[in-house]
């Protein structure tokens, strides 16, 4: 069906696509994603499902006839997260299952770095993304180029790269680690001194839990940064016995006036396990909203701030990424082969 209609044309947006599969919205349509309607029911109003619910139905069935995945990252929003990803997950999760994908293709919901790890353990594969302005303030803060420096600079030192970066940065990098397993990777090795690159706030809330000398970078998440170890402290005034789960990216000082710190998915299983009458997720605001449904005791403090980046993929652009096959992601295969290894060691650690 894709192939004969769109002869003449290179790329159809998402209302000509719902045409082309002639999908549209009709009360029938509510019986049918009542299940999928359930989940995001907390979140997103009945009045705007009419719009969401045709996408989902489109989405899910392209995905079946060409043998895709989506690959969501716990900051997607929740009718994504919910309705259309196969796997959900921070960034380790998501690096780890990539790596066992049987599709011909993947769809990546999450930011481009995350998009080109997928590539890097499926090189075999086509690897979408469907928006290119997904990038991320920590990859864009180091280039290659820099690392080559550093490591001119520190000689002999091992460099430990979050995969917040680029397959460039990685590929001058011994391993990478995620915000899940830094502290386990940094500890693994034996130098002493290690270059821990790009976020320096997670490089700090590491240093204080090693013995190692740290080398730092001046990267920061553009998201994570703005919280203050203020603004926590008057939260807890205003809201009495909130507790407070920080990502560790936030600032060291954010992380001291916290109840816990972890990477995303160490968040949702804290509010999972610990099921507090009230929680303040220091973190990007899609995270409450993913979780509020599974959690309905649970009473979800703002603020939270939003990542641009991660909000510049939706239901549209997903159904015209998979439609057009479009932006596919491709990698230098020399750059590949290095930036896999990085990647591999980490996960085999
Ligand atoms: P996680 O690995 O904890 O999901 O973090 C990714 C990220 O980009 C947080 O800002
Ligand atoms: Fe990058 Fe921060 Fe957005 Fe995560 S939240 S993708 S680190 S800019």
């Amino acid at each position: 069906m894709k192939e004969q209609n769109t002869k003449n044309k290179d790329f159809l947006s998402g209302p000509e696509i719902l045409k082309e599969m002639n999908i549209s919205w009709s009360g029938k349509m509510l019986e049918e994603t009542a299940d999928q309607y359930s989940k995001v029911s907390r979140v997103i109003p009945e009045i705007e499902w009419p719009f969401f619910a045709p996408y989902i139905k489109a989405i899910n069935i392209l995905k079946k006839d060409m043998n895709a995945v989506i690959l969501a990252h716990n900051y997607q929003t929740p009718e994504i997260f919910h309705c259309i990803s196969d796997i959900r997950g921070d960034s380790l999760q998501l690096a780890k299952e990539a790596g066992n994908v049987n599709a011909d293709i993947i769809l990546q919901c999450g930011v481009h770095f995350m998009a080109e790890t997928s590539k890097l353990l499926n090189m075999d594969k086509t690897v979408l993304i469907p928006s290119m302005e997904a990038g991320c303030s920590l990859a864009e803060s180091i280039t290659g180029e820099d690392v080559r420096k550093i490591k001119k600079e520190n000689p002999n030192i091992p460099v430990v790269t979050y995969v917040n970066t680029s397959a460039e940065v990685k590929a001058e990098s011994d391993i990478c680690c995620t915000s899940s397993n830094a502290l386990d990777i940094v500890n693994s090795l034996e130098s002493k001194e290690i270059i821990f690159l790009p976020d320096e706030y997670l490089a700090m809330n590491i240093a204080k839990e090693t013995k190692k000398k740290i080398i730092m970078w001046k990267g920061r998440c553009e998201v994570h940064e703005e919280f203050t170890p203020e603004e926590i402290v008057e939260f807890r005034e205003n809201e009495p016995g909130v507790k407070v789960i920080a990502h560790p990216e936030c600032s060291p000082e954010v992380v001291a006036q916290s109840d816990f710190s972890g990477s995303t998915s160490a968040m949702i299983n804290w509010v999972k396990d610990n099921q507090p009458k009230k929680v303040l997720m220091v973190t990007e605001c899609s995270m409450s909203d993913n979780i509020s449904v599974e959690n309905p005791n649970v009473n979800f403090v703002r603020p939270c701030n939003l990542c641009p980046h991660m909000k510049t993929i939706n239901l549209e652009n997903i159904l015209e990424s998979l439609w057009n096959k479009k932006t596919e992601i491709k990698i230098n295969p020399e750059i590949a082969i290095k930036a896999k290894q990085a990647i591999v060691k980490m996960i085999e650690l």
